[in-house]
């Protein structure tokens, strides 16, 4: 399996006239999937060699994954860079070991091997490293692909599903490339324009009705697709799931992260050419890839050549019919059941803020917060149904993303959500003083100490601080707001049967100490009276691997325990 890339090496330039045919990566499935993540160098310019991250055959992105629902998959993860990295798959459901956030490093040649069950539906998801303080400039490297997961419900429909003949992976990014021709992770100067890797790329489709998985896999830009000539399409999927029905439309805005497919019908145009477009002049100011601001003095440069205008990202000559081609819209998908607004048990509340009201280039922060490894921002009982409320405080837009669930939007500003909205949903951005309210549930997966994030995934803002934490708990673990960092010391670990507990801040005192088993069941507890070290007794307990709470006046902590 010749990569494509490095076939196209020596004419792979970015000279304007010079068309590409578009790189479609190959697809891997099975029960088991192996990905090397290596470090590789793409001549995408004149010159200098731009290096990239990827992985297996190629110099840049990776393999579409095709993941079946309710099937299991072992994905084997070599990291072959010389960096620690994570790989992340955006959207699906997994458990918080298995979700490859910043939680779960894989070290310079390490292997990682989560195993789960795909448990979401059929929709179009992707994959990219997560790693802490570095996403954006390991996504921007090019270690990003498509996953698509298949399912009996999307099966059952008259849909084209013929990878690479009428259903493609459509990638777009929007890049920055420096003097030295290297890709930048910071900025908002991104001029330079990508589909699956490839500059001023064009493909042949067929003229019948072709499906394209638009993914936004920008830094920051966000994308208001449509085609030339504001030739209609039909959108059938947002980021988790089918639509109840197609919706017909000329337009679709995909901030970082967001994911549409589209149905295009192209009967009867063989011969003619249609370019999918991102009509940049329609986004409003304050939306990344709208018309630039005017900036407050000493803000960094945003004035990308690209901002407020229409350009073009793919170029589709209509070819000629295949055999058996798709040639009807289907008038109904899937039944989609939203929560209900009276199911859910709370309601969160998160302000996205910026050090001052004119600051465009963050840090932004959640509810003042800045992202701390260390601390966890909510704990939510397994099963709970909840609402978050976000509101937008600063000058620019962000697409909020939370991980392990889909959401149904509730209201922009009070309103119903657009129709293309009213699908599953993992990323929805949020624009300057808007309030946006979504409703999920935290099922299938407790663990009480490795957290899923929540972030924006305007990638620079993310790895700035713009992130959160949660666990999700078992329903019965009684203990609220757990903090999880080595406040306190519990010694010795592993324990025989005596044992000692002890805090790290002298100004603080320890109130209650919980030991729980790992179904979240309280099997000892301890009210202190005072500071002082006492020795307690454990030998009751089986051997085995248990969670130690400790409340203080101050905080809460949680620290996993041996008992031999
Ligand atoms: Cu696409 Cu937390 O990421
Ligand atoms: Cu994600
Ligand atoms: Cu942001």
């Amino acid at each position: 399996m010749k990569n494509i890339l490095k076939l196209l090496g020596g004419c792979f330039v970015a000279s304007a006239a010079a068309q590409q045919p578009l790189f479609i990566p190959d697809t891997l499935s099975g029960s088991t999937i192996t990905l090397n993540m290596h470090a590789d160098s793409v001549q995408f310019l004149l010159g200098i060699k731009t290096s990239t991250y990827a992985y297996n055959s190629y110099s840049y992105l990776g393999p579409t994954l095709i993941l079946n629902n309710g099937a299991n998959v072992s994905l084997v993860v070599n990291n072959q860079l010389a960096d620690t990295s994570t790989v992340h798959w955006h959207g699906l459901h997994v458990a918080a070991i298995n979700d490859g956030g910043p939680h779960t490093p894989i070290l310079p040649g390490a292997t990682w091997n989560p195993q789960f069950t795909v448990m979401n539906s059929a929709a179009t998801y992707w994959y990219h490293p997560h790693t802490h303080m570095k996403t954006a400039e390991q996504a921007i490297k090019g270690a990003d692909g498509m996953i698509i997961v298949r399912d009996n419900a999307e099966a059952a429909l008259s849909l084209p599903r013929r990878y690479g003949v009428d259903d493609f992976p459509i990638i777009v990014q929007s890049v920055q490339f420096d003097s030295l021709n290297q890709l930048m992770p910071l900025g908002m100067q991104d001029s330079s324009l990508m589909v699956n890797g490839t500059m001023n790329p064009f493909v042949n489709l067929p003229s019948q009705v072709v499906r394209l998985r638009l993914l936004n896999a920008s830094g920051e830009r966000v994308m208001n697709f449509g085609f030339t000539a504001n030739k209609s399409f039909y959108i059938i999927a947002s980021d988790g799931g089918l639509m109840s029905a197609p919706i017909l439309t000329t337009r679709v805005r995909l901030a970082p992260g967001e994911r549409a497919e589209v149905l295009i019908d192209l009967i009867g145009m063989n011969g003619q050419v249609v370019n999918l477009m991102s009509y940049g002049s329609e986004l409003p100011v304050g939306v990344q890839g709208g018309p630039t601001m005017a900036m407050p003095p000493g803000s960094p440069p945003m004035d990308s050549p690209l901002n407020g205008v229409d350009y073009n990202l793919l170029q589709i000559n209509v070819a000629a019919q295949t055999l058996n081609p798709v040639t009807t819209i289907p008038s109904s998908l899937v039944p989609l059941n939203p929560w209900l607004e009276s199911q859910a048990n709370i309601t969160r509340t998160i302000a996205m803020n910026a050090p001052s009201a004119m600051s465009m280039d963050g840090p932004f922060t959640f509810n003042n917060l800045s992202f701390d490894m260390m601390r966890i921002d909510y704990q939510i009982p397994l099963d709970n149904i909840e609402i978050w409320e976000l509101t937008n405080q600063t000058m620019v837009a962000h697409p909020f993303h939370i991980h392990d669930v889909q959401f149904y939007l509730l209201d922009r500003d009070g309103n119903l959500p657009p129709l293309h909205e009213r699908g599953k949903k993992d990323v929805v951005l949020i624009e300057s003083n808007e309030t946006v309210r979504f409703i999920t549930k935290f099922e299938d997966f407790a663990d009480t100490l490795t957290p899923y994030m929540f972030h924006c995934h305007i990638l620079m803002h993310e790895d700035d601080g713009m992130m959160g934490q949660f666990l999700v708990v078992p329903a019965t673990s009684g203990m609220n707001d757990v903090i999880v960092n080595d406040g306190f010391r519990l010694f010795p670990n592993p324990i025989k049967d005596k044992f000692s507990v002890q805090l790290l801040d002298k100004l603080d005192k320890v109130l209650i100490l919980e030991i729980h088993n790992l179904l979240g069941e309280i099997v000892y507890s301890y009210n202190f009276k005072s500071n002082e070290i006492i020795d307690l007794d454990l030998s009751m307990l089986n051997a085995g691997t248990y969670i130690a709470k400790v409340k203080t006046e101050k905080n809460n902590f949680v620290q996993k325990i041996i008992k031999n």
